[in-house]
C-alpha cells in the first residue's frame, strides 16, 4: 500500500481542501503516515498569502532531498495557491512572471504540481497515467467532494470559492479565481449530515461569504437566507461563518444573527485598516465610518456579540498619522481579537508597484504598538467577565469554546484521569469563569 503524508499552511479554506486530498487518497488505497515514515508521496498544500508563509515551503529543500535519499519511490506534489502561480499566470503583472520563473526555479525537487480543486488531477495522479497540467471544464473539481475530517467535533463547509474584490494587497482572487458559490442543496444536506453525526461546531466558509448566491424552488437566495435556513436544522450544534466583508454585510444579515437558534456571536469582520486614505489604496469599499456604523448595529442587536478583526500594518505609503488613525480605531472598537499581520508585498498584486513602502523596522514597531494596545483591550474584555457562567463546547481535555468562541482552559480538566473532572469532548458543559487574561479565559465547572 502507498502512503502519504501532507503538509498543510494557511487560510481554513485550505485545511478544508486537504480533508478533501486527504479523501481522494485514501479511497484511491493510500495510508496516511507521518512525514518520519518517509512516505510515498509528500504533498504541500501552501499559501501565497504572505512572503513567509511561501519561505516555509522554498526553506524544505533539505528535507525533501533526504525523503527522496531515503525513499527513492517519494514524490513531491505541490498544491495550493503556489501551485496556482505555477500552472497558470493569472497576475498580469510583468513582476509576476519574473516571479513565477524564478519560483519555480527554486523548486526543483517538486515532481508535480496539482492545481487547488482539481479532483482528476488527483485521481490521474494515483493511476498514473499522465501528468496533470491544469483544472479546466472538462474536469471533476473537487467542489462537493467528501472531506476525510480530522476533528470529529468541528467542522468546515465550503460554500464558496474565490473571491471577486481585488484588495490591492490580496494574491487571493489570482490564486483562487473569481468566486463560485457552491449550491444550497449541497451546503444544506451536508450540514444536516454533520448534525446527525453529532459534530458541535460547524462553520460556513467562504473568502466571503456574505456575497454568496444561491437558488432554491426557482427564488435566488442570499447568504441570511443560507444562513437562516440552515439555523432551522434541529440538533445540538452551534454555527459559525467565516469570513465577512463590511460592504457585504448586509442589516438583513445582522437581523439572522440577532434571531439565530445555533448562530454563535462571534463575527469575524475585517477591517484591515482604521484610517479611510490607507482603506482607499486597499480598494476596500467601506469607510471607517461605514464599519462603526455597522459595528454599533452588531452590538445593539446581538447581545455578547465578540467582533474581531484583521489589521495589516505598513501598508505602502502609510504615514505615522494614518498608522495612528488605526490605533485610536483599535482602542475605539475594542475588538475581541486582532489577527495582526505585517504588510508583505504579493508580486502581482495591484499594491506591489506602491511606492513608499515602510522598512521592516517601521512595520515591526507598530505591529507591536497594535499588539501591546489590543493585549491590554483583551486582558480588560476578558477579566470582565470573571465571575459570569459561561456554556462551554469541550474540544479537548480541559480544553474548550465558549458560544462567542473564545478559548477557555478548565481548572483540573487538564489532569483527566487523574482525578480532574471537566466534560468529554463534544459535550457541553456549564461554567463559571475564574480568571480572564490577554491570552482567554480559565473557569471552573458549575456545580
Ligand atoms: N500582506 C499582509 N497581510 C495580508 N493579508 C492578505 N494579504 C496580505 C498581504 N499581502 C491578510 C489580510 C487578510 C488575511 C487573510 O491576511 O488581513 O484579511
Ligand atoms: Fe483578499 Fe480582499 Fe478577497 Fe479577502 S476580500 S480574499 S482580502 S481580495
Amino acid at each position: 500500500m502507498q502512503t502519504f503524508h501532507i503538509k498543510t499552511w494557511g487560510c481554513q479554506m485550505n485545511y478544508a481542501d486537504t480533508e478533501k486530498i486527504r479523501y481522494i487518497l485514501c479511497s484511491g488505497g493510500y495510508r496516511e503516515v507521518s512525514f518520519r515514515e518517509n512516505p510515498d508521496l509528500v504533498i504541500l498544500n501552501t499559501c501565497s498569502v504572505r512572503q513567509r508563509a511561501e519561505d516555509k515551503v522554498l526553506g524544505l529543500s533539505h528535507a525533501m532531498r533526504s525523503l527522496k535519499n531515503n525513499n527513492p519511490r517519494a514524490r513531491v506534489v505541490l498544491t495550493g495557491c503556489m501551485a496556482q502561480r505555477l500552472v497558470r499566470n493569472g497576475c498580469n503583472e510583468h513582476e509576476d512572471a519574473k516571479y513565477t520563473r524564478s519560483l519555480a526555479r527554486r523548486l526543483p525537487w517538486v515532481d508535480l504540481v496539482i492545481p487547488i480543486g482539481d479532483r482528476t488531477g488527483w485521481e490521474v495522479m494515483i493511476n498514473e497515467s499522465i501528468v496533470p497540467e491544469s483544472a479546466g471544464d472538462a474536469q471533476v473539481l473537487y467542489d462537493n467532494c467528501p472531506q476525510e475530517r480530522s476533528d470529529r467535533i468541528r467542522a468546515n463547509v465550503p460554500i464558496s470559492k474565490g473571491c471577486n474584490n481585488f484588495c490591492t494587497y490580496c494574491i487571493v482572487p489570482f490564486t483562487r479565481g473569481r468566486e463560485v458559490s457552491r449550491s444550497y442543496t449541497a451546503i444544506f444536506n451536508e450540514v444536516t449530515d454533520l448534525v446527525l453525526r453529532q459534530y458541535r461546531l460547524i462553520t460556513l466558509l467562504g473568502q466571503n461569504v456574505n456575497s454568496w448566491r444561491g437558488g432554491k424552488d426557482g427564488c435566488s437566495l442570499s447568504f441570511p437566507d443560507l444562513l437562516r435556513a440552515v439555523d432551522q436544522i434541529d440538533g445540538l450544534y452551534w454555527l459559525s461563518f467565516l469570513t465577512s466583508h463590511p460592504k457585504d454585510f448586509s442589516p438583513e444579515l445582522v437581523d439572522v444573527l440577532a434571531d439565530g437558534r445555533h448562530i454563535s456571536p462571534y463575527v469575524n469582520l475585517p477591517v484591515q485598516s482604521g484610517s479611510d486614505t490607507v482603506l482607499a489604496r486597499m480598494n476596500r469599499k467601506y469607510t471607517t465610518r461605514d464599519y462603526r456604523k455597522l459595528a454599533e448595529n452588531l452590538r445593539k442587536r446581538v447581545p455578547g456579540v465578540r467582533l474581531c478583526t484583521d489589521i495589516i500594518v505598513g501598508f505602502p505609503g502609510e504615514t505615522e498619522m494614518e498608522f495612528n488613525e488605526t490605533v485610536s480605531f483599535i482602542k475605539k472598537m475594542q475588538f475581541g481579537m486582532i489577527y495582526l499581520a505585517k504588510y508583505s508585498p504579493r508580486p502581482g498584486t495591484a499594491a506591489f508597484s506602491l511606492p513608499d513602502s515602510i522598512p521592516e523596522e517601521e512595520i515591526e514597531r507598530r505591529r507591536r504598538i497594535v499588539e501591546d494596545v489590543q493585549s491590554s483591550i483583551m486582558k480588560k474584555r476578558n477579566s470582565a467577565r470573571v465571575g459570569s457562567a459561561v456554556q462551554v463546547l469541550m474540544t479537548g481535555h480541559g480544553r474548550g469554546l465558549t458560544f462567542d468562541l473564545t478559548e477557555i482552559t478548565i481548572e483540573g480538566g487538564e489532569d483527566e484521569g487523574k482525578g480532574g473532572h471537566s466534560g468529554e469532548v463534544g459535550s457541553f458543559i456549564n461554567v463559571v469563569v475564574t480568571e480572564g487574561s490577554a491570552g482567554g479565559l480559565r473557569g471552573m465547572v458549575a456545580v
